[in-house]
């Protein structure tokens, strides 16, 4: 099962792999089972004021829907080939289209829905959908001679007519002016071929993407924003509270040439126009608004949701709460749905949602390895068992890991034991289960939307994620069960305060990455208890000083490794020729690249003195400088 040509695995979590082996074991336990299709009964989430990103390839388009929900607006990122009635089912309240590499020019460009532009919808386009957006509107982009990207300046337009007092929207409380009229006639000279005048609403020459005819009937809604609700009159609201100037990132390789009819520029560089809007909530921008870089660009984004689309922002982890306990009680009705546990956040999550939803028609199964850190079996089920009054069924397989494990040296032999030794666990529990008079119906899974965006069609999540990540083999594509994923629209740090809100405590919540083989990848070489021993009591020393030293939130991971290699060290009058213990703490974003920490030293001085003192067999600590790639994070 080993596959020497591939990497070993890629960045997951204990949650995941931990899941994939149950849904492996159940599998291959259930087969006359009548197969149901995984997505058969999941609920989607329609009910909520949803914002769509139409994802035309951009670096940044999961960045554009992260800081659309900081803003407490859910939203959900779709290709730009969805058709639109799966689009308009959605009852979108606003649509982003974001920036993406190609130019609109380029055969076979990826389009927009043409009924975008006729549905009365709010469209923000950033960049590349700015471009889209232009055109759509019967507007004209040229290529530049060189693509615009990095820092810039620009300078909002000052209203060049009357100011009208227009109603506070929903959220803003507060009074608000907005230039009514859109500018006709204007002149773009910033970027303009010389002399040329590009008039708004010139009508003349328009383009064949121009389907916005006056007075048709928007296909979604009806809902036109008019200009006088206040809501994006000229576009300007989406520059609300901002300075006149303000630094931005741009990105292109096309510029505007000829506004369409009905729309205004709203911003410019020196060498470019950088933002356009009209009266009906449809802006244009030519930089990422959604990048730390633009200063503000949050408040631009805040103010395309608010202010244009009119979304009230409720979207909070409360909110998910309440909203994911309805929907998995419709799925799962009275049927029976089991969950691994891990001790790793997703796992916890899920479980506690489902718990909060269908009480015991869960079973939460917790298979301890014998590879977990310095009282984490004890923690996680204190914490299920005691604190959140949901009962697990306690597995202490740890004997057996062990057994299989010994004088096993190679770490891909190790990692393939774990897996099937978690499998044919599982499906002995299965067993017990349906012996029980428990038949189950359900898997729950703590797949998070980063997983289903990555992968092409949401249904093959699952088993893709199982044979890329764990080697462990592909599962048919029709399981014997349904799976059960409350969190497959939330991001990590969202499911983290989810789980904040749910009552989880902080140190399960904030849990740093912990891969599914444990332990047995940290001790390098043969495994033997004593050797776990050695490690968990490092271990812990490490994750104590980090955490005192208030840096264990900010590091990726940080860990120790027990190396095979035994060093002279004088200890009182004697000589000692013990194990070195290695430290190795990261930081990263997602795992696939990652720096080592630049511990201050008398973090490191304390890490390394109480580990000698206090740990048994070990005389000397080295600390890892190796950053990934071409080192991965564990060592094995
Ligand atoms: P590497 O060592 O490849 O690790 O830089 C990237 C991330 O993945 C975790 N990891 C694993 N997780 N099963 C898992 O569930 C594994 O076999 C495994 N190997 C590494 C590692 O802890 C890091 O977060």
């Amino acid at each position: 099962m080993t596959d020497t040509t591939s990497p070993r695995h890629v960045g997951t979590t204990s949650d995941a792999e931990e899941a994939a082996y149950l849904e492996v074991a159940l599998t291959e336990a259930q087969p006359d089972h009548t197969p149901r299709p995984a997505h058969e009964l999941t609920a989607e989430p329609v009910a909520r004021e949803t914002v769509l990103v139409l994802d035309y390839g951009s670096q940044y388009t999961r960045l554009i829907a992260r800081r659309i929900r900081e803003c407490h607006v859910y939203c959900e990122i779709l290709p730009p080939t969805t058709p639109w009635d799966e689009i308009a089912a959605r009852q979108p309240k606003g649509i982003v289209l974001s920036g993406g590499p190609a130019s609109v020019y380029d055969p076979g460009a990826p389009s927009a829905p043409d009924e975008l532009w006729r549905s009365g919808i709010p469209v923000l386009g950033v960049c590349y959908g700015m471009g889209l957006l232009a055109r759509g509107f019967g507007g004209e982009m040229a290529r530049m001679e060189r693509r615009e990207y990095g820092p810039a300046t620009i300078e909002i337009e000052p209203s060049p007519t009357a100011l009208t007092p227009l109603p506070p929207l929903p959220d803003a409380g507060e009074k608000e002016t907005l230039a009514a009229g859109a500018g006709e006639g204007e002149t773009l000279a910033a970027d303009a071929g010389e002399g040329e005048t590009l008039a708004a609403g010139a009508g003349e020459g328009e383009a064949p993407g121009n389907q916005r005819g006056e007075g048709e009937t928007p296909l979604y809604g009806g809902r036109l924003p008019s200009p006088a609700s206040g809501r994006g009159v000229g576009g300007e609201g989406i520059f609300t509270g901002l300075p006149a100037s303000i630094p931005v990132w741009m990105s292109h390789g096309d510029s505007l040439a000829r506004l369409p009819e009905g729309f205004r520029v709203l911003a410019r560089t020196p060498n470019s126009i950088a933002a356009i809007g009209d009266d009906a909530g449809h802006v244009g921008l030519q930089f990422h608004p959604e990048v730390v870089h633009t200063t503000g660009g949050l408040a631009i984004i805040d103010n395309f949701l608010k202010r244009l689309c009119g979304c009230a922002g409720a979207w909070t982890p409360a909110n998910v709460v309440d909203e994911s306990v309805a929907r998995i009680k419709e799925q799962v009705g009275a049927g029976h749905v089991i969950c691994a546990l891990s001790g790793g956040v997703d796992s916890a999550v899920a479980a506690t949602l489902i718990a909060r939803a269908i009480g015991d028609q869960l079973t939460c199964v917790f298979v301890d390895n014998g590879l977990l850190r310095h009282d984490e079996a004890k923690q996680l089920m204190d914490t299920f068992e005691q604190h959140l009054h949901i009962p697990v069924v306690h597995v202490d397989a740890s004997e057996r890991f062990l057994t299989r494990l010994a004088g096993v040296e190679d770490p891909e032999e190790k990692r393939r034991i774990i897996g099937h030794e978690f499998i044919a666990v599982f499906a002995a529990e299965a067993q017990r289960l349906r012996e029980e008079g428990t038949e189950i119906d359900f898997l729950a899974q703590g797949t998070l939307y980063p997983d289903v965006i990555e992968s092409a069609g949401h249904d093959t999540v699952n088993a893709a994620r199982i044979k890329t990540h764990h080697n462990v083999g592909g599962l048919p594509e029709d399981l014997p069960f349904t799976l059960v994923e409350p969190l497959r629209y939330l991001f990590k740090d969202e499911v983290r305060l989810v789980g904040v809100a749910l009552g989880l405590p902080e140190r399960m919540v904030y849990r740093q990455p912990f891969p599914g083989p444990g332990l047995a990848i940290r001790v390098i070489g043969p495994i033997a208890k004593e050797r776990l021993d050695t490690l968990r009591a490092a271990d812990a020393i490490v994750v104590d000083e980090v955490r005192k030293a208030g840096l264990y939130r900010a590091l990726w991971q940080s860990f120790a490794i027990l190396t095979p290699i035994k060093s002279v060290g004088v200890m009182g009058d004697g000589r000692t020729y013990h194990d070195v213990v290695a430290v190795r703490a990261v930081t990263s974003d997602d795992a696939m690249t990652a720096d080592w920490a630049r511990l201050p030293y008398e973090v490191l001085a304390a890490i390394s003195n109480r580990i000698v003192n206090e740990v048994p067999g070990v005389n000397r600590v080295v600390y890892d400088i190796s950053s990934k790639p071409p080192s991965t994070i564990e060592w094995e």
